[in-house]
């Protein structure tokens, strides 16, 4: 380790910061927002310090750099933009055997102020130690877009109810307590807003601590297949579920970022080869949750969207089990994306259908005088099969033999292939391209802009 990270709390005793390197302004609006006291001697005071002028915890010091001037301080800083005036400093505060930083000079500095991610009172530094401040930035970012600002409250919390929770026992069995709040059902309550609410049940736990939470589910959508198209709220589920019900259309890519330690069950669902029927998914689900497990149900898109999501947590809700839906990115919106065909435009469609071409006992039972409409969008999901039917039926209700359509096969994924043609000629594309994995068919004017528009290359995309 290059240094001793540690979080200091300087009670009232100041800091000087002599100059005004324009890093000194973010270094003295930390100092101020730890409320640490600031003697700052500068001439004159430049743009963008005058807000300082005036604040109650910063006395001035106009004129030159005084030795003395360090007297009695925590923690220096030399901000000067002239090296020397930086040395002279440096110099002073040696001698007083003082902690000093140089603005710009991390190899002869005692300290520096460390990248922040500010969920308060939880608090997250990042440090390369002056080797890498890009990389320090980078993460910071990343890792800031990952932590809802409901850690903040949720830490809070815990602060007003450390002390109770020693009604719990020992030290195993109060952590075991706080782990199943952060992973668990009032954590969630927190992230989600209800803060009060999650108060409340925390004091029922401690007044009760045999009503422990009982399991709880998250109806998560998984995209429509590239992984990275995830969102940071599903992710974070996947990672704290103790078991995961997946189906056939959520890609192994995708799996792969459950937690490893979680069981994994696949309950597939593909077209007609169904593994495991409807009723025994949600029953399952209901079991599992009651014998007090974090149950990740991972679905294909959004779970909203063709993916009974519904009458899944229909079941949950009878059963009063706790559960959350997270929306995942629909299949008509990802694969529109990644064909470069969208799906509105002002000037070819003010509207877009999502329509499902699943075969009912052989039938297809739609209202084509609707579908027919003009400067409109169809997305068919599940049409692969019904889909020589589902051209031939929009021509015979009035759309022309040279109507734009396109096949979205794999979409989003590097397997991704884009079949465009009309409703007269592509079902023989697709048999000639020998079309099987899921499939989304787009009819409308906007297809045509495929041309101009499309971007992604997938890996077998030699173009
Ligand atoms: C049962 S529906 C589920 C839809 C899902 N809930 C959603 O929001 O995307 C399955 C159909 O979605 C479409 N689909 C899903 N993922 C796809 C992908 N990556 N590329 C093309 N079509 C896809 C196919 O039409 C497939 O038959």
């Amino acid at each position: 380790m290059h240094s001793l990270p540690v979080f200091l709390r300087l009670g009232g005793r100041r800091v000087v910061v002599v100059g005004t390197h324009p890093v000194a302004r973010r270094r003295i609006d930390r100092l101020l927002a730890a409320g640490v006291p600031v003697e700052l001697v500068a001439q004159p005071l430049p743009a963008g310090f005058e807000h300082l002028r005036n604040h109650a915890a910063v006395t001035l010091h106009n004129g030159p750099f005084q030795p003395s001037q360090l007297a009695g301080a925590a923690l220096v800083i030399a901000a000067s933009e002239d090296p020397e005036a930086n040395d002279a400093v440096l110099v002073a505060a040696r001698r007083q055997g003082l902690l000093v930083q140089v603005i710009g000079r991390e190899a002869e500095s005692d300290f520096f102020f460390p990248a922040i991610i500010d969920r308060a009172p939880m608090i997250l530094a990042l440090s390369s130690g002056g080797a890498a401040p890009a990389l320090t930035r980078f993460l910071r970012m990343r890792l800031d877009a990952m932590l809802p600002a409901g850690y903040g409250q949720l830490a809070e919390l815990f602060a007003r109810y450390r002390r109770r929770a020693d009604v719990l026992g020992d030290r195993p069995a109060r952590r075991r307590f706080w782990d199943s709040i952060i992973s668990g059902p009032i954590g969630e309550k927190v992230f989600a807003g209800r803060t009060e609410e999650a108060a409340a049940d925390i004091e029922a736990l401690l007044n009760k601590p045999e009503l422990m939470p009982r399991g709880e589910v998250y109806l998560v959508g998984a995209g429509p297949g590239a992984a990275d198209l995830l969102t940071l709220r599903a992710l974070r589920l996947m990672q704290q579920a103790d078991v995961v019900l997946y189906d056939a259309l959520v890609s192994p890519a995708v799996v792969d970022l459950v937690r490893p330690e979680a069981e994994r069950i696949h309950v597939g669902k593909r077209a007609s080869r169904h593994t495991l029927p409807q009723e025994d998914i949600n029953g399952l689900m209901v079991r599992l949750a009651e014998s007090g497990r974090r149950v990740l149900r991972l679905k294909g898109g959004d779970p909203f969207i063709f993916g009974r999501g519904g009458e899944e947590i229909a079941e949950l809700a009878e059963a009063g089990i706790a559960f959350q839906v997270v929306p995942g990115i629909t299949a008509a919106s990802g694969c529109a994306a990644y064909a470069g065909i969208p799906l509105t435009h002002r000037d070819h469609a003010q509207s877009v259908q999502f329509v499902t071409g699943h075969l009912k006992s052989g039938e297809l039972d739609l209202d084509w005088a609707r579908l027919v409409q003009p400067e409109q969008t169809l997305v068919f999901y599940m049409g692969l099969k019904a889909m020589d039917r589902i051209c031939a039926e929009l021509r015979a209700h009035g759309l022309p033999d040279d109507y734009p359509a396109a096949l979205v096969e794999e979409g989003t994924t590097s397997s991704q292939r884009v079949l465009c043609g009309t409703l007269a000629d592509l079902p023989q594309k697709k048999d000639a391209a020998d079309i099987r994995g899921p499939s989304l068919l787009i009819v409308g004017n906007v297809v045509r802009l495929n041309e101009t528009l499309g971007w992604f290359r997938p890996r077998h995309d030699a173009r």
